[in-house]
C-alpha cells in the first residue's frame, strides 16, 4: 500500500530562521528572470577574489598526501590545539592546550557551548542586532534568547545598563561579538570590561565571538579574556575571516583557566565525542595560520578600511540613509527611514527585485522591521562597490517617494 502524505518535519525546525541564506531563496528567482544579482549577504572574502595564504593550503595538501586522513581526536590534533593555546597566551588569555577544543568553523563551537550551557527553557542573551546563528541554534534547542540592546547612536555599543536588567536566575550565558557583526563595531576596553564584570558577578559564562578579532582596521584586538583570564570566559574563532578559509569549516574554542568552567569543558568535550572530529586536514592549517607567516592581514585590513570608507561615504549621501562607520570586518548596517507601515523586510526584497542588489534586513539579525535596518557586506571592489551604491541611491529615492505619496 502507497500514501502520498507529506511525511512531517519536527516542530523545532519552524524556529530555526538564517536570514542570510533564506533571502538567496528570492535571489534565484531574480536571477531567473534574467537579472545579474550582486551578493552582498554572505561574508565570504574568497567569493570577492581575497585568496587563502598559500602556506596554509601547503599544509593541508601536505596532509592529505601523507595520509592524514583518518578520524583525529574529538578535541582536535595537539599541535592545533597547542597552536591556538600559544597564540591566546601570547595575546594575553592564559589558557593550556587542553582546554582548546578544534571545531568545524567558529559555528560549531557556538552550538556545542550553547547545548552544553542551556536547558530548555533557560535564557541567553544575544545582542541586538545579532549573529543570527545564536538565535537560531537557541530556538532548536529550546532556549530562549533574550536580546540585549546595542545603540547605533552610540557607535553600536551595547547598552550596558540593559544588559544588567536582563540578567535572571534563568541566564545561562551572555552572548559578545567583539569586533561585531553585523554592526562592523569594535567596543573599548571599559565597555568589554564592564560586560565581563557583569557575567563574573552572576556566575554565567561569557561566550566571547572573537572570529574577526584581527580584522579591526586599527589592527587586531585582544581577545576579551586577556582583560580578566579569571572570568569566566568562552573565546571561538576560525579560519574563515581573518585567514581567509571559511569553506575549510575549521575553527576553535578555548575555555577559561577557571575551575569555574571545568564542568562546562567536559560538558562541551563529552558533546564533541559524538560528532568524532572536526575535518581533520584542516586542523594542520590551523597551525600555519597560527604559526607561519600573516602578512596577508595588514593588506586585508586596509583593504577593508577602504572598502568601510567608500560604504560610509556613499550611503550616507543618500537621503534617508544614515550608516554608522563601522571600525572592523565587512559589514555595516545602515538605516533607511521608512515610511509608515512599510518593513526593512519589504525595502530589501523591492530593491533585490528591482536592482538585483542582495543585502539582508535588519529584523533578520533582530531589529524591529519598521526601523529600516539593513546589513550590507562590502567585500566587493570600491569600484563595484561604488556602482551598487548608485543602484541603491537611485532605488531608495523612488522607493521612498511613492511610498510617501
Ligand atoms: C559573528 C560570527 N560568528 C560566527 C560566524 C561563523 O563563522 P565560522 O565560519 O567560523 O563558522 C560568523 C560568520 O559569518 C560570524 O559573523
Amino acid at each position: 500500500m502507497r500514501t502520498t502524505a507529506a511525511i512531517p518535519v519536527a516542530r523545532r525546525v519552524s524556529g530555526f530562521t538564517y536570514a542570510i541564506r533564506n533571502i538567496v531563496v528570492e535571489a534565484r528567482k531574480v536571477e531567473a528572470a534574467g537579472r545579474k544579482v550582486r551578493y552582498l549577504n554572505i561574508g565570504d572574502p574568497i567569493t570577492f577574489g581575497f585568496t587563502t595564504p598559500p602556506h596554509m593550503i601547503e599544509a593541508v595538501t601536505r596532509a592529505l598526501r601523507d595520509g592524514d586522513n583518518g578520524y583525529q581526536p574529538s578535541v582536535g590534533i595537539l599541535p592545533a590545539r597547542e597552536a591556538v593555546a600559544g597564540e591566546l597566551t601570547r595575546r594575553g588569555m592564559p589558557v593550556s592546550a587542553d582546554r582548546v577544543l578544534i571545531t568545524a568553523g567558529t559555528s560549531e563551537g557556538i552550538e556545542l557551548a550553547l547545548t552544553a550551557l542551556a536547558e530548555t527553557g533557560d535564557e541567553v542573551l544575544v545582542p541586538s542586532p545579532t549573529y543570527p546563528l545564536y538565535t537560531a541554534v537557541l530556538a532548536k534547542i529550546g532556549a530562549r534568547a533574550v536580546y540585549y540592546r546595542t545603540d547605533p547612536g552610540n557607535g553600536w555599543l551595547p547598552d550596558l545598563d540593559d544588559v544588567r536588567r536582563l540578567v535572571t536566575s534563568a541566564t545561562r550565558a551572555l552572548v559578545v561579538i567583539d569586533p561585531n557583526n553585523p554592526t562592523g563595531a569594535t567596543y573599548p576596553t571599559e565597555v568589554r570590561k564592564t560586560l565581563i564584570e557583569i557575567a563574573d558577578r552572576h556566575n554565567i559564562p561569557l561566550l566571547a565571538d572573537e572570529v574577526y578579532g584581527d580584522l579591526a582596521y586599527d589592527g587586531p584586538v585582544p581577545p576579551m579574556a586577556s582583560l580578566y583570564p579569571d572570568a569566566p570566559i568562552i573565546s571561538f574563532s576560525s579560519l574563515s575571516k581573518a585567514y581567509l578559509a571559511p569553506g575549510w569549516r575549521t575553527g576553535w574554542m578555548a575555555v577559561g583557566r577557571t575551575e569555574r568552567l571545568d564542568d562546562v569543558l567536559a560538558g562541551i568535550k563529552k558533546l564533541a565525542d559524538g560528532r568524532l572530529c572536526s575535518n581533520g586536514p584542516m586542523e594542520h592549517g590551523i597551525v600555519a595560520a597560527l604559526t607561519g607567516d600573516r602578512s596577508h592581514e595588514p593588506a586585508f585590513r586596509a583593504a577593508l578600511r577602504e572598502r568601510a570608507d567608500v560604504t560610509v561615504s556613499r550611503l550616507n549621501a543618500i537621503e534617508g540613509i544614515t550608516t554608522v562607520a563601522p571600525t572592523a570586518a565587512f559589514y555595516a548596517m545602515p538605516r533607511v527611514s521608512l515610511p509608515p507601515g512599510v518593513t526593512d523586510e519589504q525595502y530589501v526584497l523591492a530593491l533585490l527585485r528591482e536592482t538585483g542588489v542582495l543585502c539582508v534586513y535588519g529584523s533578520g539579525f533582530g531589529t524591529r522591521p519598521e526601523d529600516g535596518f539593513f546589513r550590507v557586506v562590502f567585500l566587493a571592489s570600491p569600484q563595484e562597490l561604488a556602482e551598487i551604491y548608485d543602484l541603491v541611491a537611485g532605488f531608495t529615492g523612488d522607493f521612498l517617494s511613492r511610498r510617501r505619496q
